[in-house]
């Protein structure tokens, strides 16, 4: 059986921690494809020359090019630049737009039926980039935000309850930016609901500690952003689609109407497979639940109009 073929465009931070871990897991050939010369075919042999210690077959490589990438079954986009302190991810919005859509239009003309996975930032409106540049079946572009903000509230609630993180179901909807909605209504910590057991102030502050987590991060890096969560995110994503397991995951998809959202990138439950977004879960939301995640598909859509104006 031949390997599956993965690319990431984007060899820094998140690019090549996710290409290492799914490298490391031995069932994708990776492609790591970055502007900046010799930067991904360092990374990428480096990381080969780790298989034969950590058990891996497969290959990597890096290029400045797209040949490479031709076949892939699945592009996980990470180009473009991160937040220093004090930048909301908004402010990436014109530079990684600009980015995206040059990227997307490479990878398109290699792979004509991959599976688009946006990570750059910020991350709804540069799925909606890519869906518009691309072109393709709003199945097959899905991009990583509500994982990583899901693994940090589970993070958190774990920490709090003084249990494994694997006992903490939880969800975080909403676009990938300060309005995120941490859906409190539907987390449960083995099976009881976390508002039964965490005090209403704590709950508070811990969903503050969610929204603000990746700022937390910037704040202590202050070169950069985070990537060791993101990139484990990344490759959850991955696996449910090459293994077609039908996860559901909070991702960031097009609803058409789906939460009473229409024709915009937003994080909701999706159930992920080798088709892509196979279905967009809905979820029985509170009134303020429903009216935060509202609020939040409106601070996306106002992005997509700068990006709109914007042009290019
Ligand atoms: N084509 C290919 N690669 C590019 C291009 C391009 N047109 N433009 C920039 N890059 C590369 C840079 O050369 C750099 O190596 O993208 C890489 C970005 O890496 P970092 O600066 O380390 O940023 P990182 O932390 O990986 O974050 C990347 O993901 O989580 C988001 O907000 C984050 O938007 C940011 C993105």
């Amino acid at each position: 059986m031949s390997r599956s073929k993965v690319t990431v465009v984007g060899a820094g931070n998140v690019g090549a921690t996710a290409a290492q871990r799914i490298f490391d897991k031995g069932y994708a050939d990776v492609v790591l494809v970055d502007i900046v010369d010799g930067l991904p075919q360092g990374k990428a042999l480096d990381i080969l020359e780790s298989g034969p210690v950590s058990g891996s077959d497969a290959s990597i490589v890096g290029a400045n090019s797209y040949e490479e990438t031709a076949g892939s079954d699945v592009v996980v986009i990470t180009s473009g630049i991160a937040r220093k302190p004090g930048m909301s991810r908004d402010d990436l919005l014109l530079t990684n737009m600009k980015i995206v859509t040059s990227v997307v239009n490479e990878v398109v003309a290699q792979s004509p039926d991959t599976i688009l996975m946006p990570v750059t930032n910020p991350l709804d409106a540069m799925a909606q980039r890519a869906y518009q540049v691309s072109g393709f079946p709003k199945q097959r572009v899905v991009g990583m935000a509500g994982i990583l903000d899901t693994a940090r509230f589970r993070t958190f609630l774990a920490m709090e309850l003084d249990v494994s993180v694997e006992s903490i179901d939880a969800w975080v909807l909403g676009g990938h930016g300060d309005s995120m909605v941490p859906v409190v209504g539907s987390t449960i910590a083995g099976g009881q609901p976390v508002s039964k057991l965490i005090p209403k102030d704590r709950l508070d502050a811990i969903v503050k500690r969610t929204q603000d987590g990746g700022a937390e991060i910037v704040n202590y890096l202050k070169t950069g952003s985070a990537y060791y969560a993101p990139s484990a995110a990344i490759v959850q994503m991955v696996e449910s689609i090459l293994f077609d397991k039908k996860q559901i995951l909070p991702c960031t998809a097009y609803l058409d109407g789906e939460y009473g959202i229409d024709g915009l990138f937003v994080g909701v439950p999706v159930k992920l497979g080798d088709g892509g977004v196979e279905e967009i879960v809905e979820f029985d939301l509170t009134s303020d639940e429903s009216a935060a995640l509202q609020r939040s598909a409106d601070a996306v859509r106002e992005l997509v109009e700068v990006m709109d104006n914007a042009g290019g």
